[in-house]
């Protein structure tokens, strides 16, 4: 992937604060070069991790003093992840990490309805996010009142919800899953019949790998970043790269999926390049992944195709300071939506303790 732009010269709150509170020469410097040990993986020359410096020293000067802890989704650009992240996940880690922290607030680095899912789970935190328009197609593709009238049509079903939904979505399903655990999530509940939504493709895709003959209801949503992916493209690259490896996420199209050597979410795509011996991995996913593994394993090679989800790159280091001080962008979800919300991610990780 090409290195992402040097950040506008945009006046923002987070520019003028840094004014008044200057880093010296000698500390931008050391951060440019901390910046650039991380960051060359990805192809960013020193004189771009120079212009970040300020801004994650400032960010990282904050969160201390605001006891913030800055959670970042894999697809993140990679100034965000080695810059000023505490923590790198996919959406079950970032929940749990969520769930878990002492901060006072969390600032989340990644799209929407992962950060109203930390809501959800820590009523009492602030949670706040550089960018409220960072969406998602999937969670854009059904309402609440549609899973009223899927759970009418289908009474005897249990109904699943990828976590990439909306909180009141959430709040009309017995259960929630993620790319990591939605196999195990289907085959621990009772029922025989499972509504899936909203992911289309998911759902196909967990009916073809469960041995237990369950029936598989799936929804219409589609993610317009793997829908992009095709079974013809992948067979190409297998031919090209002979000894590759290629892993999949679930959101992409069945025929893809059937092609790949892994499939799985973005944490089992690392977990699966740092126990391989191979040297050359094609992740077929958002262009992020393949930058933080570039990042964590130097050695190997990542090669495309990739695509952008450009919801997930509506964050930048600029936001995210702007957004620490001033507190913007706070996550809000109503108590009883967020109470139902929270009921069925409880019965995620009781199912897959
Ligand atoms: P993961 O939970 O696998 O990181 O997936 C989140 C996502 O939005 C994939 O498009
Ligand atoms: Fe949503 Fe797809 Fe972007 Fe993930 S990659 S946030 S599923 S649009």
């Amino acid at each position: 992937m090409e290195a992402s732009k040097p950040p506008s010269r945009r006046i923002l709150m987070g520019e003028a604060a840094l004014a008044k509170r200057p880093f010296s020469s000698a500390e931008i410097e050391a951060e440019a070069r901390r910046l650039h040990a991380k960051l060359q993986a990805v192809g960013y020359p020193v004189e771009q991790c120079r212009l970040y410096a300020p801004l994650t020293l400032a960010i990282n000067r904050l969160k201390k003093e605001k006891n913030a802890v800055i959670l970042a989704h894999n697809y993140q650009r990679a100034e965000v992840l080695f810059g000023i992240a505490d923590f790198i996940g996919d959406s079950l880690e970032l929940a749990r990490k969520a769930r878990d922290t002492q901060a006072d607030i969390i600032l989340f680095c990644g799209v929407k309805f992962m950060a109203e899912t930390a809501k959800i789970l820590t009523p009492a935190k602030k949670v706040l996010i550089p960018d409220m328009e960072a969406g998602c197609s999937l969670a854009e593709s059904i309402s609440a009142a549609d899973v009223k009238k899927l759970r009418a049509a289908h009474p005897e079903a249990a109904v699943v919800s990828y976590v990439n939904t909306y909180a009141d979505v959430k709040a009309e399903s017995d259960v929630c899953c993620t790319s990591a655990n939605a196999l195990k999530i289907v085959e621990a509940l009772p029922n025989q019949e499972i509504v899936f939504l909203p992911d289309n493709y998911m759902a196909r895709n967990i009916q073809a790998q469960t041995p237990l003959g369950k029936k598989i209801m799936a929804w219409k949503g589609l993610c317009i970043v793997h829908e992009t992916f095709r079974a013809e493209q992948i067979a190409v690259y297998r031919k090209t790269y002979p000894g590759i490896q290629i892993l999949a996420h679930l959101e992409c199209h069945p025929d893809v999926v059937k092609l790949a050597d892994y499939v799985g979410g973005t944490s089992g795509m690392a977990k699966y390049v740092a126990e391989s011996q191979a040297k050359q991995f094609m992740l077929v996913t958002e262009c992020g992944m393949s930058d933080v593994l570039r990042v964590q394993f130097p050695g190997k090679q990542f090669i495309v195709p990739c695509a952008l989800c450009p919801y997930m790159k509506k964050i930048h280091l600029e936001k995210a300071l702007d957004v620490l001080i001033r507190e913007a962008n706070e996550i809000t979800v109503p108590e009883p939506v967020r109470a139902k919300a929270e009921r069925a991610l409880q019965k995620m990780f009781e199912l897959t303790s």
